[in-house]
């Protein structure tokens, strides 16, 4: 769509469950966001709007779990994401929640309309049940292998492994997430969005009109789903959270949570357009409106299949474009909170925006770090060491450096003023930097507005690069060595340093105009700086070398961006360690996140890697509970010229007095740590199967005691 009338961006409503982590937020929220500042900068009719996804058994389940109410549970988090969104820079116009009455009435309309046109179809049907728990068994609520990936633990309607929106009785092996138990069936009445008329629909929509616009992890996964034929999709469930269903004789029924949900971007922009005195339907209805979803692989098949075809029904526009991310991997593994195993959002504002003045600069880090390895067209890889590097060798050392010594050296050279430009000495190393200037600002906007913001930010870097480089080739702090008798640099030496200096400060303006989108801080504190304001952060500003005006003084600098240390990213690895071990010991078969899942194979390692453990075969000799700690067992080993303490979170698998005797492989310079008092010197390798049962790694026959293993 060329130069459309108004866009509306969103990012998917985050279930209001728990905190979320940094993952969720370079798949769905940054990039948008990105998005987003740059139309605002380019004047653009935008209007983003989020909030939190209240309803579900997403919810209703981690209620259980917390012992309290889904109303308790929906307000803790939606404050929780709602401040962390804004502490990390999200600009939300507007970021709601589907519990407020505005949105439970308009997707009760959107159902209503739907209905009443008789673009449901209603049937009865035997579904899952759980006779102990009384409760219907749908999406979360029930779990099993999955048909077509053999993920153990997908859920009733999707499987989060592969995305395959599923229905709970294609599962294989149904467990209710309830009881355990396996369910019986009942009948019971729902209405169902007959997606299989719309194949035709869209396969012409998706795989023609939007080959070649829309990404190709997007475009493979919708291919697979109407390849493989499209089910009528019940949109009504039996729970008690939720929107009410708005017929009589459908009591007790709530909307399915992703029928409700995404009719959340609706609810958002009418509640945006009331506080704004604003008109919410061309947002929705007028087909000069770009709307754009931001969403993480796992969404894709609601936003590209479901809910293109309910808005078709409803009249509604549909999506331009569903930038969906794939996943980001977090130091070797999945990135999962109900494993410990990732960096919530919530803990990287308290553990470092908050910790220092000017924290602002450490969302700008990790803006830039996330950006930069955004896993846009495969999954990618978080790691504390990889931050660092990023933050260090790029953002400080490359573009901090550039707009620092620009500044220090004109405060130096030309009195803190910006210092002439003498077009007579214009040479071909200023001509290609002015060029150099103007192709990023094209560069960067191609790449924006194919949603390729990675590729977009190295751009913007390879600027500041070039600045350095241009500084470097004209050093006006040497040139100023040649001085006259009164000790000031002879007349040609200073036009030489005003023309350098001249270009390097107008370069320092572009890159703040530039980087804008990306990292909203930086740009805010170069504007503080040059003593502009904000209004130069136009885009259309950018190509230009006459942003700043002949002999404007400008601030002293400051510095955009600090160094990440050592320490900060030992102390984060061991922190992650620690929360996942201590969730494992607490917790060692989670219903979700079961290892039994395919495991993600783990980053190379040479030989010399796997030549540090030092691993030993050792017989248990003792072996009792710990006080107190249902799942830790505390055992005596014999390493044949030693004996060892150590205290093993396997008590829910074995019976203290059927594994004496049994020979382990001990992983046997592992640091000492104490478990409830009690010194652990060592670690018990175990195997772990499909259901998160745990085995001993031992030798196939007696070894002695101390025997090495390599
Ligand atoms: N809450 C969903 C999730 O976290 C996303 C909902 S997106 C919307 O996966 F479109 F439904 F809003
Ligand atoms: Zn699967």
């Amino acid at each position: 769509m060329n130069d459309p009338k108004r866009y509306l961006i969103t990012s998917a409503l985050p279930y209001a469950n728990g905190p979320k982590h940094i993952g969720h937020l370079a798949g769905a929220y940054l990039p948008a966001d990105t998005y987003v500042r740059y139309l605002r900068a380019r004047q653009k009719d935008v209007v983003y709007v989020c909030g939190s996804d209240e309803h579900g058994a997403a919810i209703t389940i981690q209620a259980m779990k917390e012992n309290t109410t889904p109303r308790e549970i929906v307000d803790k988090y939606h404050a929780m994401l709602k401040s962390n969104m804004a502490d990390l820079g999200i600009s939300f116009d507007i970021y709601h929640r589907t519990s407020e009455p505005i949105h439970h009435e308009t997707a009760q309309e959107f159902f209503t309309a739907l209905n009443d046109k008789g673009l449901l179809e209603v049937k009865e049907t035997e579904q899952y049940f759980d006779a102990e728990a009384h409760t219907f068994l749908a999406d979360r609520y029930i779990t099993g292998t999955c048909p077509v990936c053999g993920n153990p633990s997908a859920y009733g309607d999707q499987c989060e492994k592969c995305g395959t929106s599923l229905s709970p009785e294609q599962l294989i092996n149904p467990r209710s997430t309830l009881s355990g138990n396996e369910p019986i069936k009942k009948a019971t009445t729902h209405w169902y969005l007959p997606l299989n008329l719309y194949e035709d629909f869209l396969r012409q929509w998706i795989l023609e009109d939007h080959k070649s616009d829309w990404k190709a992890n997007v475009l493979g996964q919708c291919k697979g789903w109407i390849e493989a034929g499209l089910q009528p999709r019940a949109v009504t469930r039996d729970l008690d959270w939720g929107v009410p269903v708005p017929l009589k004789e459908a009591a007790g029924k709530v909307l399915y949570v992703w029928f409700d949900a995404p009719i959340g971007y609706i609810s958002a922009t009418k509640q945006w357009a009331l506080d704004n005195g604003k008109d919410w339907k061309p947002y929705w209805q007028d087909k000069d409106t770009k709307l754009v979803h931001f969403i993480g692989k796992d969404n894709i098949v609601f936003h590209c299949i479901i809910f293109p075809v309910m808005l078709k029904l409803h009249g509604d526009i549909l999506p331009e474009n569903v930038p969906s991310n794939e996943f980001m991997n977090l130091e070797g593994d999945k990135m999962s909170t109900s494993r410990g195993w990732s960096i919530e959002m919530d803990d990287y504002i308290n553990d470092f925006v908050k910790k220092e003045n000017g924290g602002d600069q450490l969302v700008d880090a990790l803006r830039y770090y996330l950006t930069a390895i955004a896993p846009e067209t495969k999954d990618s890889e978080f790691t504390w060491k990889g931050f660092q590097d990023a933050v260090n060798s790029e953002l400080v050392a490359v573009f901090g450096n550039f707009v620092n010594r620009s500044f220090v050296l004109m405060h130096k050279l030309c009195s803190g003023k910006v210092p002439p430009f003498h077009n007579d000495l214009l040479d071909d190393t200023d001509k290609q930097l002015l060029l150099d200037i103007q192709q990023t600002k094209t560069t960067v906007e191609n790449l924006i507005e194919t949603y390729k913001f990675r590729d977009a930010l190295t751009a913007v870097m390879d600027l500041a690069r070039k600045g350095n480089k241009y500084m470097q080739d004209k050093q006006p702090w040497i040139v100023a060595k040649q001085t006259g008798d009164d000790g000031k640099p002879v007349m040609a030496a200073q036009q030489q340093i005003d023309n350098s200096l001249h270009l390097c400060l107008q370069l320092t303006a572009n890159l703040a105009i530039l980087i804008n989108p990306f990292l909203p801080f930086a740009a805010k504190k170069m504007c503080h700086m040059m003593k502009v304001v904000d209004k130069m952060l136009e885009w259309e500003n950018a190509g230009s070398a006459k942003l700043l005006k002949v002999g404007y003084s400008l601030r002293a600098p400051e510095l955009l961006f600090r160094k990440i240390d050592d320490n900060e990213v030992a102390e984060q690895i061991q922190k992650l360690k620690t929360k996942s071990e201590q969730l494992k010991m607490d917790n060692p078969v989670t219903e979700n996140d079961s290892a039994a899942e395919v495991l993600p194979q783990k980053a190379e390692i040479v030989f010399d890697d796997f030549a540090k453990i030092d691993l030993r075969v050792g017989t248990i000799t003792a072996a009792e509970k710990v006080e107190k700690a249902d799942k830790l067992l505390k055992l005596e080993v014999d390493l044949g010229s030693e004996k060892r303490t150590i205290v093993s979170g396997i008590a829910l698998h074995f019976d203290p007095v059927d594994i004496i005797g049994k020979q382990v492989t001990v992983v046997t310079n592992l640091a000492a740590r104490k478990m409830r008092g009690i010194e652990s010197n060592g670690m018990i390798l175990m195997a772990e199967d499909a259901g998160g049962k745990l085995k001993f790694v031992n030798p196939d026959e007696a070894v002695a005691n101390g025997s090495g293993v390599s």
